[in-house]
This record gives structure tokens, C-alpha cells and sequence, in this order.
């Protein structure tokens, strides 16, 4: 855990334990420095998706230009985000928001735009729609951020399947639609058709789930 990892996990301290735990859990499985490497470090940012918020909150705590709006259909998580992020950067800068299914965020609105974990949650038509909204929303010059998870090595990829289907039903931890693995070369044609060009990255080294990342920029 690094500095900001450290502040950042801190400002969960008056949470509910649950979601102490999930937040830990979160930052130690899931790859936010190799993503937050990918990024610009000003700018107006949409964190689709944040969940508890800790991408966010660790966006905005590693470069100070960053102002980043953070949305979520879950309004518990959204919740217990915006107390995190009262308590890790009073004056301000970060913003969380709950939306419902159908919210599409403005168009050309965002210099940055990130995905993570997300779109095996709502389906292939559900994921198809936002992405092609994300796309709409990232200026042009502008970044979008996407991360899921590749299908291979299997063993990755059937670790990743359980724990989710775990998450979404009986275990209660994350809302969605379904669990549906989307096809990395489905995400990759569908960003590109909406003219960004995409760079794919894996960020799983050392990691038991298959994290790859979809760094797509929209040109000038
Ligand atoms: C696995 S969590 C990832 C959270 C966060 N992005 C992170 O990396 O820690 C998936 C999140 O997507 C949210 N979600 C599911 N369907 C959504 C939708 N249609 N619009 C926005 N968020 C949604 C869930 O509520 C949940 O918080």
C-alpha cells in the first residue's frame, strides 16, 4: 500500500466494517496504480460505476489537478464514497452521484473516463449502450479508461466467474443484471467503431485475477 492507498483506505475508517473490509479487499485485488499510470493527470474525470469510490478517491489523492465525478446505481456505496471523501479532501474536488440504469453522461464532457469492473454486470446489450455513451463523453484529445477481465489463463478466468456470481447473488456485495465475461475482442471492435484507438494492457502479473485494461483515446 502506498501513501495515497494509505489515506485513502483511512478516510474509510468510520465506515460500516462491511464496507471497511470490501474497500480493503478492493484496493489490494484490483490494479489501481498500473491504471492510474494510464492517465492524465489534470482534468475533468467520470469514474462510471465507483462503487465505494476508492478508484476516485485514489485518483484524486495521486494528482491534485484531477476533479473527478463518480457514479452508481448502488446509493449505499454511494453513500459511505461521499463521507470517504469528505474526510480525505475537504475542500473538495471529488464527486459522487447516484444515477439510475438509464443514465447517459453528457456528451464531450469528460477529459478522462473510467470503466472498471463494470460491464460484465449489465449485460451484452446494457454494456454495448454504455460504452458507446462512455465514448460519447470522452473529449475529443480525451482518454477512456476500460477495465474487465481477459478469458484466459482458464484458471484466472474461472476464479474470476465464481467470485462473482458469489458477489451478485448470494453474497449480496454487487449490483447488476447478470454476470456475462464479455469478449476482449468485442471490447476492443466496439471502442474502436466509436473511432477511438485503443492500446490493451494486461495488468494481472503477480495477480490471480485476469485484470486487462482497454486504454482508448479519442484524437484531437
Ligand atoms: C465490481 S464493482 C466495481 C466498483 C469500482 N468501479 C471499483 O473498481 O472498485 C461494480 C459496480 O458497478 C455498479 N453498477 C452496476 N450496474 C450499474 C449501472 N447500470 N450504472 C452504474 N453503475 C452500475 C455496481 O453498483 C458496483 O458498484
Amino acid at each position: 500500500v502506498n501513501a495515497c492507498g494509505r489515506r485513502v483506505l483511512g478516510a474509510y475508517a468510520g465506515a460500516p466494517v462491511g464496507a471497511r473490509l470490501h474497500t480493503a479487499i478492493r484496493y489490494a485485488t484490483a490494479p489501481f496504480g498500473p491504471l492510474e499510470a494510464k492517465l492524465p493527470g489534470v482534468g475533468r474525470f467520470l469514474d462510471y460505476g465507483c462503487g465505494h469510490g476508492v478508484l476516485g478517491l485514489y485518483l484524486a489523492c495521486t494528482e491534485s489537478g484531477r476533479r473527478v465525478h463518480g457514479v452508481d446505481v448502488a446509493a449505499d456505496k454511494v453513500t459511505v464514497a461521499r463521507t470517504a471523501a469528505q474526510r480525505l479532501l475537504p475542500a473538495g474536488g471529488v464527486e459522487f452521484q447516484v444515477v439510475n440504469q438509464s443514465w447517459f453522461p453528457p456528451v464531450a464532457a469528460y477529459d478522462a473516463v473510467v470503466c472498471v469492473d463494470v460491464l460484465y454486470l449489465l449485460g451484452a446489450e446494457g454494456a454495448s449502450r454504455t460504452l458507446r455513451s462512455l465514448a460519447a463523453a470522452t473529449k475529443p484529445g480525451g482518454l477512456l479508461l476500460v477495465k474487465e477481465m481477459a478469458s484466459s489463463p482458464r484458471w484466472k478466468h474461472s476464479l474470476t466467474t465464481v467470485q462473482e456470481r458469489l458477489s451478485t447473488g448470494p453474497l449480496g456485495l454487487t449490483q447488476g443484471v447478470t454476470v456475462e465475461l464479455l469478449a476482449p475482442g468485442w471490447i476492443r471492435s466496439t471502442l474502436e467503431s466509436c473511432g477511438l484507438m485503443v492500446e490493451v494492457a494486461r495488468m494481472d502479473k503477480w495477480r490471480p485475477h485476469p485484470h486487462l485494461a482497454f486504454v482508448a483515446r479519442r484524437p484531437q
